[in-house]
């Protein structure tokens, strides 16, 4: 596991933009799994950004994202894929068939996780971007969800519902049931990012790199996956024991990629 601590919101989104641009100049048809919720915004923002300075094309990009609320539709501007359209799909030169999301008001959403996952399988994803609940999940993999977990549907928690309860009006339907990627379907992906920022996220953070490895905390399952990157800010990096260490490890990786003239 790598572990990233960075000053600022924008340091973190720079530095994952990085590692979306390099996975998708490395491959032609690069398949990024993607996430919602505040946390990705930016990296977001900064994606459009290169596009628009032509720095970068998603003509033959192709994404699954994590989730999507069982009950809202697309055109639902709290659902996920209303969200994705807003802040990158719009945006960027993305074929509309590339771009995939579980279908919220599927008639048998039982079929659709299946049929979901087995689109994931078949593609494989290079690239897959994670946030992180303030209770340790990944996806919608709520505590206790199995690590080896595939897409299915899943109840969300009382915490869960109601750190989401910001993005709803008073009185508005909110789900409390998702359509989510399961923890073995997040592990299949060859090379994860998980973003973090705020204090809010230093007990998962703390739980999910150096607590042990359990369903207890769905993200330290990432413990066990061979290529992880995480990039947090200092208030989530604060109850890290080993934060120096993996500062200094940053600092040699830094001055290595220079030395070797590394992008
Ligand atoms: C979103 C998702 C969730 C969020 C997590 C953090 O697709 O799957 O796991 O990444 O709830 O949300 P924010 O970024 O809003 O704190």
């Amino acid at each position: 596991m790598e572990v990233i601590i960075l000053k600022e919101p924008h340091q973190i989104a720079n530095k994952c933009a990085d590692i979306f641009e390099q996975a998708i100049i490395e491959k032609n048809n690069a398949v990024l799994g993607l996430a919602t919720g505040s946390t990705p915004m930016l990296l977001y923002k900064e994606l459009v950004n290169r596009y628009e300075r032509g720095r970068l094309s998603f003509r033959n990009v192709i994404t699954f994202n994590l989730d999507e609320y069982v009950g809202l539709s697309p055109q639902h501007s709290q659902s996920y894929s209303y969200f994705m359209q807003k802040h990158l799909f719009e945006h960027i030169d993305i074929s509309s068939r590339n771009t995939h999301l579980p279908d919220g008001i599927a008639e048998n959403p039982i079929y659709e996780s299946e049929k979901y996952e087995a689109k994931i399988r078949g593609c494989g994803i290079d690239l897959q971007l994670l946030g992180l609940g303030s209770n340790g999940h990944i996806g919608f993999n709520e505590p206790t969800s199995s690590l080896g977990s595939q897409t299915r549907i899943k109840t969300l928690t009382p915490q869960t519902v109601k750190d989401n309860s910001r993005f709803f009006t008073e009185g508005e339907f909110q789900p409390t049931l998702a359509i989510t990627m399961g923890i073995g379907t997040i592990t299949s992906a060859k090379r994860i990012v998980l973003l973090a920022i705020g204090k809010k996220k230093a007990c998962a953070i703390k739980q999910a790199i150096e607590g042990p490895l359990s369903a207890w905390c769905p993200a330290s399952a990432l413990q066990m996956h061979p290529r992880t990157t995480f990039i947090i800010d200092e208030e989530a990096a604060s109850l890290l024991k080993m934060k120096e260490y993996y500062r200094w490890v940053y600092e040699q990786q830094q001055q290595l990629t220079q030395r070797l003239g590394m992008p």
